[in-house]
């Protein structure tokens, strides 16, 4: 069982490695000394309370943000001191579904898809651009939809057509912020399976941000758990279900802490509780 919130990572341990990363924003300390890797060929799921760091840390993985001290490797490669040009082939290697979707609205469908073409090459053959187009909505169930506006488009539908975006250039590795927010179960779902798909077909290596504790469980092959600037769990599902530390209880099951509670239950203003790693111990031997 992994249970080390500062366990030593190396820079080859995986498709994306982040080491002792810190990031302040002013005096403000939103990830405190975080190493975490991505294996490759997996799919790794963060969790954590709303405005516990998910996107900052996520957005150092493509260099949208660079650490105040620490390190980010990409397949081996130090990515977090190249500079805006020659992070251009790396970030070809990127699918990014942002948190929203985030479709351009004045463009159809298909204008959508082929944005994420041409900001990294040159189009020169239509037919081949038409069907790679094609391929990638047939992927995630949209073909057929090329010509409609996102305004026309339900939120599942909408979902969909950003992931066939992010996978137009088959991605090394594709980054989900948030993908199922919003939508009901059964879209949460379509969602899922497009997930656990593009692993099989593409295996890709992929990170995902999520509250949903449900698509957690059924995509993740690892599961990591921040709290407060720390990494608090990290290991698959069956140890984050059986994890003893209360907040990760509280968290996975959707409660508030005790501590939580009862601040608000005594119109406290401390809502922050401190945790130390001897307050509890492992489930099993490390
Ligand atoms: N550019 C920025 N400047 C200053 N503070 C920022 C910036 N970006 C993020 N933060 C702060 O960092 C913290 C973490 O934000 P982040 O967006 O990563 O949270 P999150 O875990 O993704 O939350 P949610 O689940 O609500 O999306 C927040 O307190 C936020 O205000
Ligand atoms: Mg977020």
């Amino acid at each position: 069982m992994e249970f080390n919130l500062q366990h030593e990572v190396n820079k080859n341990d995986g498709a994306i490695v982040i080491r002792n990363l810190v990031k302040k924003y002013d005096k403000h300390v939103v990830l405190d000394n975080i190493s975490l890797v991505a294996k490759e060929g997996e799919t790794t799921v963060i969790i954590g309370p709303s405005g516990c760091g998910k996107t900052v840390l996520m957005k150092h993985m493509i260099v949208l943000e660079r650490p105040t001290s620490g390190e980010v490797y990409f397949r081996g490669q130090r990515i977090d001191e190249l500079s805006e040009n020659e992070l251009v082939p790396v970030r070809t290697q990127y699918g990014f579904l942002f948190q929203g979707g985030a479709l351009f609205d004045s463009l159809s469908v298909y204008e959508n898809i082929i944005f994420a073409i041409r900001q990294h090459r040159k189009i020169t053959d239509w037919k081949e651009v038409d069907e790679l187009v094609k391929d990638r909505l047939a992927m995630v169930g949209m073909d057929g939809y090329q010509e409609h506006y996102p305004a026309n488009l339900s939120g599942g539908q909408q979902k969909r057509v950003a992931l066939a975006r992010a996978i137009a250039l088959e991605p090394y590795i594709i980054l989900y912020d948030e993908p199922t927010t919003g939508l009901d179960p059964i879209r949460s779902d379509v969602i899922n399976e497009l997930i656990l798909k593009l692993k099989r077909e593409l295996q890709v290596t992929s990170v995902v941000v999520t509250h949903d504790m449900k698509s957690a469980y059924k995509i993740a092959d690892r599961i990591v758990m921040l709290h407060e600037g720390h990494i608090l769990a990290d290991g698959d599902a069956e140890h984050i279900r059986n994890h003893p530390h209360p907040v990760v209880q509280s968290f996975i099951h959707g409660r508030l802490s005790e501590a939580e509670l009862e601040a608000l239950r005594h119109g406290g203003t401390k809502f922050k509780t401190q945790y130390n790693p001897e307050d509890f111990e492992p489930a099993e031997p490390v």
